[in-house]
């Protein structure tokens, strides 16, 4: 019910009777009161005011499921958001939510995590309200080895959606780095479920840096604010992060992975760089000279021979 009585409020922009909603959203002036409260405590400023009414005054950036789906107009991707204020890790929610059969495009939202993950063991600072931090369930028909092609998608995406809301270009380092300026914005960190004859389901990460201020993030990170220099509506951001992946995805579907390589060829700066790969027992540096069809980097070491990387980190050396 609230969520219709927002979606009267925002479509009328003006004072609207208490009587007018009670008739139009059949409910009781009562009941109508109360949840007029509960909206505000969640952050809506709603104003009433004698013999005029009700009248929405602002909508707090809050990633509620319902300020997500509204107006996304996605088909597959958001379609069911699942919210949660502070969580562990977005990702555990999402794996479970995939193993009791969840639809594909079913996303898994936090305000903080307190456990969140990064790639490699590491972790993911989630501080609450600050920025983006989501799980996205999806269910292609590819083999396990596919996989890290769906990484490069959702960078690509994320590269989009931000472009579209910020006029911000984020850079890729590989494999899903998302960069400004060579300072970590945005990761992306994918945990599957696979089966002998390909995967049941892969879950995409997708952790942003919107809000946070500078002195809160370490000196190799950024923020869309701090680059910026002003706030970033995280709601309508994810939005476009959503409906980027949607495209995306369908693209993949319809033409494959040259579609996806391609934005992510014209989108990254490893590429024609000097590159170290780090992790591994042997040491491999050399020239980052293209990605293959599976998303693997291939570097030129300094015996001339073509060398493919699938996993793991990577330092720019110049
Ligand atoms: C990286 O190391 O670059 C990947 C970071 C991925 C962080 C996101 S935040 C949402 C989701 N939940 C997690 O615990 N991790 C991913």
């Amino acid at each position: 019910m609230q969520e219709r009585i927002l979606d009267f409020l925002k479509r009328k922009q003006d004072y609207v009777s208490g009587e007018d909603i009670s008739k139009h959203l059949n409910v009781t002036r009562q009941a109508l009161w109360k949840h007029i409260q509960d909206l505000r405590e969640a952050g809506y400023d709603i104003v009433a005011v004698p013999h005029l009414g009700y009248k929405l005054e602002s909508v707090p950036d809050r990633l509620f499921a319902f300020e997500i789906t509204s107006r996304l107009n996605t088909r597959l991707i958001g379609k069911r958001v699942y919210y949660f204020d502070t969580l562990s890790s977005t990702m555990d929610i999402a794996m479970k939510l995939g193993m009791e059969g969840a639809q594909e495009g079913t996303v898994v939202v936090a305000e903080a995590q307190t456990k969140g993950k990064g790639r490699l063991g590491r972790s993911w600072l989630s501080p609450k309200y600050k920025g983006i931090y989501f799980s996205l369930i999806l269910r292609p028909h590819v083999l396990p080895q596919e996989c890290p092609l769906l990484t490069l998608l959702a960078a690509v995406s994320v590269v989009e959606g931000v472009r579209r809301k910020t006029a911000i270009d984020l850079q890729i380092k590989w494999p899903n780095d998302l960069l400004i300026h060579g300072k970590k914005a945005a990761g992306i960190l994918t945990e599957l479920k696979a089966e002998t004859d390909g995967i049941s389901f892969i879950v995409i990460g997708v952790g942003i840096n919107v809000n946070n201020d500078a002195k809160s993030l370490m000196p190799s990170a950024s923020s869309l604010k701090e680059y910026r220099k002003e706030e970033v509506s995280r709601v309508e951001l994810l939005q476009e992060i959503l409906r980027a992946i949607e495209e995306n995805y369908a693209l993949f579907k319809e033409q494959g992975n040259a579609a996806i390589i391609e934005k992510w060829r014209s989108d990254n700066v490893t590429l024609g760089k000097r590159v170290k790969v780090v992790g591994r027992e042997e040491l491999l540096e050399g020239d980052a000279v293209d990605i293959d069809a599976d998303g693997g980097l291939l570097i030129r070491n300094d015996s001339g021979m073509i060398v493919k990387v699938m996993a793991g980190d990577i330092v720019h050396c110049r």
